[in-house]
Protein backbone atom coordinates (compact mmCIF):
# COMPACT_ATOMS: atom_id res chain seq x y z
CA UNK A 1 0.00 0.00 0.00
CA UNK A 2 0.89 3.69 -0.72
CA UNK A 3 1.90 5.67 1.78
CA UNK A 4 -0.78 7.38 3.64
CA UNK A 5 -1.62 10.40 2.34
CA UNK A 6 -4.33 11.19 4.79
CA UNK A 7 -4.21 9.89 8.67
CA UNK A 8 -6.09 9.48 11.84
CA UNK A 9 -4.48 8.17 14.62
CA UNK A 10 -6.84 7.14 17.63
CA UNK A 11 -9.17 9.91 16.93
CA UNK A 12 -11.65 10.91 19.67
CA UNK A 13 -14.27 13.37 19.76
CA UNK A 14 -16.43 15.12 22.52
CA UNK A 15 -19.06 17.67 21.97
CA UNK A 16 -20.07 19.56 24.97
CA UNK A 17 -23.59 19.08 25.61
CA UNK A 18 -25.79 20.66 28.62
CA UNK A 19 -25.32 17.31 30.84
CA UNK A 20 -22.52 15.94 30.34
CA UNK A 21 -19.63 15.19 27.34
CA UNK A 22 -21.26 13.42 24.16
CA UNK A 23 -18.81 11.12 22.58
CA UNK A 24 -18.94 11.10 19.53
CA UNK A 25 -15.44 9.66 17.96
CA UNK A 26 -13.66 7.38 19.86
CA UNK A 27 -10.06 5.65 19.21
CA UNK A 28 -10.89 5.91 15.44
CA UNK A 29 -7.49 4.83 13.12
CA UNK A 30 -7.68 5.03 9.57
CA UNK A 31 -4.94 6.07 6.71
CA UNK A 32 -5.98 7.03 3.92
CA UNK A 33 -3.35 6.74 0.71
CA UNK A 34 -3.19 9.14 -2.56
CA UNK A 35 -5.82 9.38 -5.05
CA UNK A 36 -7.35 6.46 -3.27
CA UNK A 37 -11.40 6.76 -2.99
CA UNK A 38 -12.36 5.45 -0.04
CA UNK A 39 -16.15 5.37 1.50
CA UNK A 40 -17.67 5.62 4.44
CA UNK A 41 -20.58 3.83 6.06
CA UNK A 42 -22.49 3.85 9.06
CA UNK A 43 -26.01 4.20 10.94
CA UNK A 44 -27.20 7.34 11.04
CA UNK A 45 -26.29 9.98 14.02
CA UNK A 46 -22.82 7.88 14.45
CA UNK A 47 -20.00 10.66 14.18
CA UNK A 48 -20.03 10.28 9.68
CA UNK A 49 -20.00 14.11 9.15
CA UNK A 50 -18.27 15.07 12.61
CA UNK A 51 -15.52 12.54 11.06
CA UNK A 52 -15.63 14.63 7.83
CA UNK A 53 -15.44 17.97 9.86
CA UNK A 54 -11.93 16.96 11.66
CA UNK A 55 -10.47 15.71 8.53
CA UNK A 56 -11.88 19.38 7.39
CA UNK A 57 -9.96 20.77 10.22
CA UNK A 58 -13.44 22.60 11.03
CA UNK A 59 -13.48 20.61 14.67
CA UNK A 60 -10.37 19.75 16.37
CA UNK A 61 -9.69 16.53 17.94
CA UNK A 62 -10.80 15.92 22.15
CA UNK A 63 -7.80 13.53 21.75
CA UNK A 64 -5.78 11.85 18.96
CA UNK A 65 -3.76 13.01 15.71
CA UNK A 66 -5.03 13.87 11.95
CA UNK A 67 -2.67 14.75 10.06
CA UNK A 68 -2.13 15.36 5.62
CA UNK A 69 0.89 14.70 3.77
CA UNK A 70 2.92 14.30 7.06
CA UNK A 71 2.05 17.45 8.77
CA UNK A 72 -0.76 17.97 11.93
CA UNK A 73 -4.03 19.18 10.48
CA UNK A 74 -4.84 22.28 12.47
CA UNK A 75 -7.51 23.66 10.79
CA UNK A 76 -9.46 24.06 7.21
CA UNK A 77 -7.29 24.64 4.32
CA UNK A 78 -7.98 25.34 0.41
CA UNK A 79 -5.93 21.41 0.28
CA UNK A 80 -9.07 19.88 1.95
CA UNK A 81 -12.29 20.61 0.16
CA UNK A 82 -15.90 19.66 0.96
CA UNK A 83 -19.16 18.69 -1.03
CA UNK A 84 -22.38 18.85 0.77
CA UNK A 85 -25.51 17.15 0.47
CA UNK A 86 -27.24 20.56 -0.97
CA UNK A 87 -25.06 21.86 -4.00
CA UNK A 88 -23.63 25.48 -2.83
CA UNK A 89 -23.29 26.69 -6.62
CA UNK A 90 -23.26 30.43 -6.24
CA UNK A 91 -26.54 31.75 -7.75
CA UNK A 92 -24.77 35.02 -8.83
CA UNK A 93 -22.68 33.35 -11.07
CA UNK A 94 -22.34 31.39 -14.03
CA UNK A 95 -21.90 27.78 -14.50
CA UNK A 96 -18.08 29.29 -15.75
CA UNK A 97 -17.33 31.43 -13.29
CA UNK A 98 -18.80 29.43 -10.20
CA UNK A 99 -15.75 26.65 -11.54
CA UNK A 100 -12.88 29.53 -11.62
CA UNK A 101 -14.27 30.41 -8.01
CA UNK A 102 -11.15 28.37 -6.67
CA UNK A 103 -8.69 28.99 -8.86
CA UNK A 104 -9.66 32.69 -8.72
CA UNK A 105 -9.17 32.52 -4.89
CA UNK A 106 -5.64 30.73 -4.83
CA UNK A 107 -4.71 33.49 -7.41
CA UNK A 108 -4.72 32.30 -10.54
CA UNK A 109 -5.16 34.91 -13.38
CA UNK A 110 -8.62 35.17 -15.15
CA UNK A 111 -7.78 33.16 -18.39
CA UNK A 112 -5.82 30.50 -16.60
CA UNK A 113 -8.87 29.91 -14.05
CA UNK A 114 -11.16 29.86 -16.97
CA UNK A 115 -9.13 27.57 -18.92
CA UNK A 116 -8.76 25.49 -15.99
CA UNK A 117 -12.90 25.86 -14.95
CA UNK A 118 -13.60 24.58 -17.94
CA UNK A 119 -11.55 21.80 -18.56
CA UNK A 120 -13.60 20.54 -15.56
CA UNK A 121 -17.10 21.79 -16.93
CA UNK A 122 -16.46 20.17 -20.23
CA UNK A 123 -15.53 16.50 -17.86
CA UNK A 124 -18.79 16.90 -16.06
CA UNK A 125 -20.38 17.52 -20.03
CA UNK A 126 -21.89 21.25 -19.31
CA UNK A 127 -20.33 22.60 -21.69
CA UNK A 128 -22.64 23.76 -23.70
CA UNK A 129 -23.90 25.54 -20.08
CA UNK A 130 -21.14 27.21 -19.17
CA UNK A 131 -22.59 30.44 -19.27
CA UNK A 132 -25.57 30.02 -17.79
CA UNK A 133 -26.88 30.71 -14.20
CA UNK A 134 -27.66 28.17 -11.67
CA UNK A 135 -31.54 28.95 -11.50
CA UNK A 136 -31.72 27.74 -15.40
CA UNK A 137 -29.75 24.18 -14.27
CA UNK A 138 -31.65 20.98 -12.62
CA UNK A 139 -30.25 19.60 -9.97
CA UNK A 140 -28.18 17.11 -11.11
CA UNK A 141 -26.80 19.75 -13.52
CA UNK A 142 -26.17 22.12 -10.22
CA UNK A 143 -24.77 18.87 -8.88
CA UNK A 144 -21.98 19.05 -11.75
CA UNK A 145 -21.13 22.49 -10.89
CA UNK A 146 -20.22 21.50 -7.64
CA UNK A 147 -18.22 18.59 -9.08
CA UNK A 148 -16.64 21.19 -11.65
CA UNK A 149 -16.01 23.56 -9.20
CA UNK A 150 -14.45 21.22 -6.26
CA UNK A 151 -11.75 19.00 -8.99
CA UNK A 152 -11.19 23.06 -10.39
CA UNK A 153 -10.16 24.29 -6.80
CA UNK A 154 -7.36 21.24 -7.52
CA UNK A 155 -7.80 20.53 -3.49
CA UNK A 156 -5.21 17.54 -2.46
CA UNK A 157 -8.45 15.47 -0.81
CA UNK A 158 -12.01 15.83 -1.51
CA UNK A 159 -14.32 15.48 1.23
CA UNK A 160 -18.16 14.53 0.27
CA UNK A 161 -20.81 14.52 2.62
CA UNK A 162 -23.51 12.22 1.10
CA UNK A 163 -23.24 14.14 -2.20
CA UNK A 164 -25.87 12.63 -4.48
CA UNK A 165 -28.74 12.57 -0.75
CA UNK A 166 -30.84 14.72 -2.19
CA UNK A 167 -31.25 13.51 -5.84
CA UNK A 168 -33.86 11.83 -7.25
CA UNK A 169 -32.64 7.60 -8.04
CA UNK A 170 -31.83 8.41 -11.28
CA UNK A 171 -30.27 11.35 -11.01
CA UNK A 172 -28.07 9.81 -8.59
CA UNK A 173 -26.93 6.98 -10.43
CA UNK A 174 -26.19 9.49 -13.38
CA UNK A 175 -24.42 11.46 -10.88
CA UNK A 176 -22.43 8.45 -9.77
CA UNK A 177 -21.30 7.51 -13.42
CA UNK A 178 -20.32 11.13 -13.93
CA UNK A 179 -18.00 10.92 -10.41
CA UNK A 180 -17.01 7.36 -11.83
CA UNK A 181 -15.72 9.39 -15.00
CA UNK A 182 -14.26 12.26 -13.69
CA UNK A 183 -12.37 10.32 -11.06
CA UNK A 184 -11.32 8.01 -13.22
CA UNK A 185 -10.21 10.85 -15.67
CA UNK A 186 -7.87 12.34 -12.71
CA UNK A 187 -7.49 10.73 -9.90
CA UNK A 188 -8.07 11.89 -6.41
CA UNK A 189 -8.10 11.16 -2.62
CA UNK A 190 -11.66 11.06 -1.72
CA UNK A 191 -13.34 10.73 1.89
CA UNK A 192 -17.01 9.82 0.60
CA UNK A 193 -19.90 9.57 3.40
CA UNK A 194 -23.17 7.66 2.23
CA UNK A 195 -25.82 5.59 2.98
CA UNK A 196 -26.41 3.91 0.07
CA UNK A 197 -23.78 0.55 0.05
CA UNK A 198 -24.68 -0.13 -3.71
CA UNK A 199 -22.85 3.71 -4.02
CA UNK A 200 -20.11 2.97 -1.81
CA UNK A 201 -19.19 0.00 -3.10
CA UNK A 202 -19.26 1.53 -6.91
CA UNK A 203 -17.31 4.54 -6.36
CA UNK A 204 -14.73 3.29 -3.87
CA UNK A 205 -11.52 1.01 -3.34
CA UNK A 206 -12.10 0.51 0.35
CA UNK A 207 -15.59 0.82 2.02
CA UNK A 208 -15.16 2.07 6.24
CA UNK A 209 -18.13 0.77 8.37
CA UNK A 210 -18.24 3.12 11.44
CA UNK A 211 -19.44 1.34 14.61
CA UNK A 212 -22.47 2.93 16.45
CA UNK A 213 -21.59 6.24 17.77
CA UNK A 214 -18.77 6.85 19.66
CA UNK A 215 -17.30 6.01 16.07
CA UNK A 216 -14.89 4.21 15.71
CA UNK A 217 -14.08 1.61 12.37
CA UNK A 218 -15.97 -1.28 12.87
CA UNK A 219 -15.30 -3.10 9.25
CA UNK A 220 -13.01 -2.45 6.51
CA UNK A 221 -13.96 -3.61 2.89
CA UNK A 222 -11.64 -3.84 0.21
CA UNK A 223 -13.91 -3.88 -2.86
CA UNK A 224 -12.62 -6.45 -5.39
CA UNK A 225 -13.44 -4.41 -8.75
CA UNK A 226 -11.28 -3.58 -11.02
CA UNK A 227 -11.30 -0.24 -12.74
CA UNK A 228 -12.27 1.88 -15.22
CA UNK A 229 -16.41 0.51 -13.64
CA UNK A 230 -19.66 0.91 -15.04
CA UNK A 231 -22.85 0.58 -13.73
CA UNK A 232 -23.46 -2.70 -14.87
CA UNK A 233 -21.04 -3.88 -12.35
CA UNK A 234 -24.30 -3.43 -9.96
CA UNK A 235 -26.06 -6.17 -11.19
CA UNK A 236 -23.19 -9.00 -11.10
CA UNK A 237 -23.24 -11.55 -8.46
CA UNK A 238 -19.88 -10.66 -6.41
CA UNK A 239 -21.18 -6.92 -6.07
CA UNK A 240 -24.59 -8.30 -4.51
CA UNK A 241 -22.80 -10.62 -2.17
CA UNK A 242 -20.69 -7.20 -1.53
CA UNK A 243 -23.71 -5.32 -0.86
CA UNK A 244 -25.38 -8.19 1.43
CA UNK A 245 -22.70 -8.52 3.35
CA UNK A 246 -22.40 -4.99 4.32
CA UNK A 247 -26.28 -4.79 4.75
CA UNK A 248 -25.91 -7.64 7.08
CA UNK A 249 -23.18 -5.83 8.99
CA UNK A 250 -25.09 -2.66 9.47
CA UNK A 251 -28.66 -4.73 10.18
CA UNK A 252 -26.36 -6.32 13.21
CA UNK A 253 -26.15 -2.64 14.62
CA UNK A 254 -29.77 -2.18 14.55
CA UNK A 255 -30.68 -5.27 16.08
CA UNK A 256 -28.27 -4.52 18.65
CA UNK A 257 -29.84 -1.15 19.24
CA UNK A 258 -33.36 -2.82 19.53
CA UNK A 259 -32.05 -5.17 22.33
CA UNK A 260 -30.44 -2.41 24.25
CA UNK A 261 -33.79 -0.45 24.15
CA UNK A 262 -35.88 -3.41 25.75
CA UNK A 263 -33.62 -5.09 27.74
N1 LIG B 1 -22.14 20.66 17.05
C1 LIG B 1 -22.65 19.63 17.72
N2 LIG B 1 -22.89 19.70 19.05
C2 LIG B 1 -23.37 18.66 19.76
N3 LIG B 1 -23.65 17.46 19.20
C3 LIG B 1 -23.44 17.32 17.88
C4 LIG B 1 -22.94 18.38 17.06
N4 LIG B 1 -22.82 17.94 15.78
C5 LIG B 1 -23.24 16.65 15.79
N5 LIG B 1 -23.60 16.29 17.04
C6 LIG B 1 -24.06 14.97 17.45
O1 LIG B 1 -23.05 14.05 17.08
C7 LIG B 1 -23.64 12.83 16.64
C8 LIG B 1 -23.10 12.47 15.28
O2 LIG B 1 -23.55 13.43 14.35
P1 LIG B 1 -23.12 13.35 12.80
O3 LIG B 1 -23.80 14.49 12.14
O4 LIG B 1 -21.66 13.26 12.71
O5 LIG B 1 -23.79 11.95 12.38
P2 LIG B 1 -23.88 11.28 10.94
O6 LIG B 1 -23.28 9.92 11.07
O7 LIG B 1 -23.34 12.20 9.91
O8 LIG B 1 -25.46 11.13 10.77
P3 LIG B 1 -26.35 11.15 9.42
O9 LIG B 1 -26.08 9.84 8.77
O10 LIG B 1 -27.74 11.25 9.94
O11 LIG B 1 -25.93 12.33 8.62
C9 LIG B 1 -25.14 13.03 16.69
O12 LIG B 1 -25.62 12.48 17.88
C10 LIG B 1 -25.30 14.53 16.71
O13 LIG B 1 -26.45 14.90 17.44
MG1 LIG C 1 -24.18 13.26 8.33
Amino acid sequence: MKPAELSLQEVSLEFPTSNRPLAVISGLTLDVAKDEFVSVVGLSGCGKSTLLHLVAGFLQPTTGHISYRGAAVTGVSSARVMVFQEDSVFPWMTVLENAAYGPRARGVAEPEADRIAGKYIDLVGLREFAEEYPKNLSGGMRKRVDLARAYAAEPGVLLMDEPFGALDAYTRERMQVDLLELWQAEQKTVLFVTHDLAEALLMSDRVIVLSRRPARVHTVITVPFSRPRNRGLRKTPEFLKQQSLLEEILHSFEVADACAHTS
